[in-house]
């Protein structure tokens, strides 16, 4: 716990330490690009039974355990993103599953999560593979030959309602993260991804996007991510990572950020399960609009 700790004492100083709102990014103002009306008529199926036996999806007899986990892990970000007895974060139905290093399970929980959340009432979810460095999302649901997120940030041409594809289960769709590109890292910061994000956001109030990513302490690919997201869910993996990985990685987020942690694949009691603890420290989130 005390990773968690600390890492919730290094956020509460951030806070205070924020700065105050800045005006929106000229990016964030561009009008939106055009050639939005085409449409993917893809749909692609999500084989639960090939991503549970690849360990994306908890083993049957952790299925109820894990489900109670993660409805506990989404309430508080879905009434931040939606703004249900709360105030609604800026972007906030942006939220970015981020780790410090690899292997901390943001690739599982990200999928669980969406899947979590697609069940909510009058709200649908777009998963998005933003590990354009190790597009496993896009590999097992066999998506990483087609265009994604990367292509369209590259290609004002390409709309992003091309590029993102319906899967066969109601409420849930999928942007993969698209063909890889030497200039990844530029090209999720570029002005152009800016306005890709914004219209994420603006397309549909009631759509969360949840984005997968790189590890934020050993690639630069998702510190563009951060920016764009509303809200960030740091996984930290019990009893693996250190702590002073869990507060570099904080350190790397704007300050003012609205940032989750989860505590993953603990085994500690009294709760056994993977999730022993979910600790939620908002932050202002006056200035993390650009
Ligand atoms: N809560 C969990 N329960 C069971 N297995 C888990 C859990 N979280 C992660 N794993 C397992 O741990 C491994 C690493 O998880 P995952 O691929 O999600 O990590 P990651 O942070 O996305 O890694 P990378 O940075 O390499 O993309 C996977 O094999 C996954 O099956
Ligand atoms: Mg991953």
């Amino acid at each position: 716990m005390s990773v968690i700790e600390n890492a919730i004492k290094r956020l509460q100083a951030s806070q205070v330490a924020a700065a105050p709102a800045r005006s929106p990014s000229p990016a964030a103002r561009r009008p939106e690009p055009t050639g939005e009306t085409t449409t993917s008529t893809r749909i692609i199926p999500i084989d639960l039974d090939g991503l549970r036996s690849v360990g994306l999806l908890p083993p049957a007899h952790q299925e109820r355990e894990i489900a109670q986990q993660y409805r506990q892990i989404k309430r508080p970000l879905i009434n931040s993103a939606l703004g249900r007895g709360v105030e609604p974060l800026p972007q906030g139905n942006l939220v970015m599953v981020a780790s410090a290093v690899p292997g901390e399970g943001k690739t599982f929980t990200s999928l669980n999560l969406a899947l979590s959340m697609r069940l909510e009432e009058d709200v649908t979810v777009l998963l998005v593979d933003g590990d354009v460095v190790n597009p496993r999302l896009s590999q097992v649901l066999g998506a990483d030959d087609v265009r994604g997120l990367l292509d369209v940030a590259k290609d004002p041409s390409l709309s992003l309602s091309s590029a993102i594809l319906q899967t066969d289960i109601p409420g849930l769709s999928f942007l993969p993260a698209g063909h890889q590109d030497p200039k990844a890292t530029e090209l999720l910061a570029s002005a152009r991804m800016q306005d890709v994000v914004a219209q994420l956001s603006r397309q549909d109030p009631s759509r969360l996007v949840l984005f997968d990513s790189a590890p934020l302490l050993l690639t630069t690919e998702s510190h563009a991510l951060t920016d764009v997201a509303g809200q960030i869910l740091l996984v930290v993996r019990a009893d693996q990572t250190p702590q002073h990985a869990v507060l570099d990685a904080i350190d790397t987020l704007s300050e003012g950020k609205s940032v989750s942690l989860v505590l993953n694949q603990s085994t500690k009691q009294p709760h056994s399960g993977y999730y022993y603890r979910y600790l939620n420290r908002k932050a202002d989130g006056k200035d993390d609009a650009s």
